[in-house]
């Protein structure tokens, strides 16, 4: 990596020896809080493309994404975070591209996301569009 990522190393897959630093993570987020270490280890076996920034100097993770896909037509970006400390450097951006350009999504005709709206220039920025406004998105909780 180059400018404000040197030091940085990208890549593909995370070792199960980090699930307390993804779990600090996801503690932080709002949308990934209360999440148990046994279902992040299903979900790291059931992504299909996942994504670990680690700092090289101390070791430690310093950014995260995961993605479904089904290799051809659609697939689904998750749980893009990037550590505090590194915020603001191009971090969360290389993260984005990286995961656009691995086997599983590199194929793929569309990959989406969902996002609040203070998050929407970021992946603007990135060449993603917002999604046709006659479509709306449905989910189905487990009870
Ligand atoms: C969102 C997040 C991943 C961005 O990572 P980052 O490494 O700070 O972002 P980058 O440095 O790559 O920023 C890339 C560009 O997006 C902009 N950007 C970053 N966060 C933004 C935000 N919340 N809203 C709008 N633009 C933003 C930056 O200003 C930068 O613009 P530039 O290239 O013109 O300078 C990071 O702030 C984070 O982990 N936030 C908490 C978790 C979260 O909200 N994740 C996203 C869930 S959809």
């Amino acid at each position: 990596m180059s400018g404000d990522l040197d030091g940085i190393e990208l890549r593909e897959g995370i070792d199960i020896a980090r699930i307390d630093e993804l779990l600090a993570f996801y503690e932080r987020e709002w949308w990934t809080q209360g999440r148990e270490r046994a279902d992040i280890e299903r979900m790291l076996v059931g992504s299909d493309a996942v994504v670990a920034a680690v700092e090289l100097d101390s070791g430690e993770l310093a950014g995260f994404v995961r993605a479904l896909s089904d290799g051809a037509f659609r697939s689904t970006i998750f749980d893009l975070i990037v550590a505090r400390a590194w915020q603001g450097r191009g971090l969360g951006r290389a993260l984005v591209e990286r995961i656009l350009a691995t086997p599983a999504l590199e194929r793929c005709r569309r990959t989406d996301l969902v996002c609040r709206e203070d998050m929407a220039a970021f992946y603007e920025s990135l060449g993603f569009e917002r999604s046709a406004s006659d479509q709306i998105r449905m989910e189905w909780t487990r009870g």
